[in-house]
């Protein structure tokens, strides 16, 4: 089946199962997945009940399609995403976003954990998005151009929205929730990056490094979705602390900052 129609057979799929017609999508990252649980009017369709959605097996990503309301607005929330690394092309993996873009998301919430490169940085902090780098050795757009959805070469100078970020920052500053921002690095993973790359990053500029979100914001912005990137950064990076990385350290920090992440989102969702 050509990707189009897959495309076309979910997005159909979805407007039959729901009268919601949110404008504005949110992929939740490890363990980020319980804001879907506090929508109103939710209705939960899991990946798997939706033709040719591709279904995550990383721990901590349930994967389940949340339409709802939050602070006022419509959203629909992709609790947890496919990662790069689970084997797809990421031309497959980034099928949710074109679906979100195909039911009339115009604006999308991309949210991760990462580990801290920029040596200011501490465990527990939210950084948003300002720019990236794709460093995962492919690109979602790679394949015949789908014309439908945007053009061959599109723009990335400005694919985290800087005019989002402005309003993101004051209204976070406001209520007192600490925002740094930076540049992610996406690895393709998933063994975490060494010592040595993460030396690398920095020298090219990277603030956190993670395994996801990159080819979600490249398709958001050949769709000619707005995209917001937030970091949750679980752990500083390979090599910064004279300890070895486990998956545990990221869960238990994105337990820790749970509440402030949410109210970053909840205000996210308020001024955009
Ligand atoms: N590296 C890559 N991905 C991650 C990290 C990290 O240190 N922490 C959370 N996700």
């Amino acid at each position: 089946m050509e990707i189009e129609e897959k495309i076309n057979a979910a997005a159909a799929y979805l407007l039959e199962h729901t009268t919601q017609r949110p404008t504005i999508g949110l992929v939740l990252g490890s363990g980020l997945g319980d804001f879907a649980d506090t929508l109103t009017d939710a209705v939960r369709i899991p990946f798997s009940q939706i033709p040719n959605f591709p279904v995550p097996t990383a721990p901590g990503h349930a994967g389940a399609l949340v339409f709802g309301k939050k602070q006022g607005k419509d959203v629909v929330v992709l609790q947890g995403r496919i990662h790069f690394y689970e084997g797809l092309p990421q031309r497959e993996i980034t099928l949710p976003v074109r679906v979100l873009a195909a039911i009339g998301v115009k604006q999308l919430i991309l949210t991760n954990a990462a580990g801290g490169v920029n040596m200011a940085y501490h465990p527990g902090d939210l950084m948003l998005i300002a720019d990236h780098i794709n460093y995962s050795f492919s690109n979602p757009l790679i394949g015949p151009n789908l014309e439908g959805f945007g053009p061959r070469f599109p723009d990335a100078s400005d694919i985290y929205t800087a005019q989002l970020r402005t309003a993101i920052k004051s209204a976070a500053a406001e209520a007192g929730i600490p925002l740094q921002e930076g540049v992610y690095m996406m690895f393709s993973g998933p063994s975490y990056e060494t010592p040595a790359e993460i030396r690398m990053a920095r020298v090219l500029g990277a603030d956190a490094v993670g395994m996801s979100t990159v080819p979600e914001a490249l398709v958001a912005a050949h769709c000619g979705l707005q995209v917001v990137g937030i970091s949750c950064i679980t752990n500083m990076a390979a090599g910064v602390l004279p300890r070895k990385l486990v998956h545990e350290e990221v869960m238990e920090t994105a337990a820790r900052v749970h509440d402030t992440f949410q109210q970053l989102l909840e205000l996210v969702l308020a001024v955009i």
